[in-house]
């Protein structure tokens, strides 16, 4: 699947980091923000770091929702549910949403080294509950640091998706492996993003410890080498 891809919380690190990924690879992205002149703002410099051949533009969230099939979301986990909630009567019918949340402690004032103990059991499974019938929802660059994604050089490390539809699964693997370096891993279905949240703040915790900002995961011993 090749569409717009709209990244909704783009102008932080991990969203336009994506942005710009996604951008060299040639696809057609739209920086989301809550504010559309932040998003322009934010779209022009990343526009301006991918190449002269970029496709960026920057619209508020609802906006961007609305010009796209292809839907991510990167915001915190504390503003995850009331965003989705707003974003909904704009999200075509049949739209994907791949899910980066992450439920840290720190997005309510913990530690980001844990993770918040939801019912649905992730963040991904929250906006699975919270997005229109029909739209589909996939777990994906959780475990993927901003700080690599904001480089210049290939990544090396999977992303794990999770989804319930095959459709959403392959939808989010096409998009992760458009970044250079990056496998896309099928992790099973969208109830085992609580484990890729609980990966993210284990990385934060190997990043502390060994002074670093790009740790990340690869899954050895699979049929497909890694890129
Ligand atoms: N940073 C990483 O390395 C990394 C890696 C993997 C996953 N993640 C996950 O990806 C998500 C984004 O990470 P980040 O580090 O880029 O976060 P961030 O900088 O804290 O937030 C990203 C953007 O979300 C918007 N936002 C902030 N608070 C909001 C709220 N209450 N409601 C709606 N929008 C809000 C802001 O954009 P506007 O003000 O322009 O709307 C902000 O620039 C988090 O859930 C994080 O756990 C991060």
């Amino acid at each position: 699947m090749s569409a717009r891809v709209a990244i909704l919380g783009a102008t932080g690190p991990a969203g336009s980091g994506l942005a710009l990924r996604l951008a060299r690879a040639g696809e057609d992205v739209i920086v989301g923000s809550r504010d559309a002149a932040r998003a322009r703002q934010a779209a022009a410099s990343i526009a301006q770091r991918a190449g002269s051949a970029a496709r960026v533009t920057g619209m508020e969230n609802s906006a961007a929702c609305a010009a796209a099939d292809l839907l991510v979301l990167t915001v915190p986990f504390a503003g995850q549910a009331a965003l989705l909630k707003e974003l909904v009567p704009h999200m075509r019918p049949g739209s994907l949403l791949i899910d980066a949340t992450v439920a840290l402690a720190a997005s309510v004032g913990g530690k980001p080294t844990r993770t918040l103990d939801l019912w649905q059991g992730s963040a991904a499974q929250q906006a699975a509950e919270l997005v229109p019938a029909g739209v589909q929802v996939a777990a994906a660059f959780h475990n993927i640091s901003a700080d690599a994604l904001q480089g210049d050089s290939p990544l090396d490390c999977d992303v794990i998706v999770c989804a319930d539809e095959k459709r959403a699964r392959q939808a989010a693997s096409q998009l992760a492996e458009k970044i250079p370096g990056v496998r896309a891993v099928d992790g099973g279905r969208l109830e085992n993003s609580r484990i890729l949240e609980q990966i993210t703040a284990l990385l934060i915790g190997i990043n502390i410890r060994y002074k670093v900002h790009g740790a990340g995961i690869r899954i050895t011993g699979l049929p497909l080498p890694p890129p």
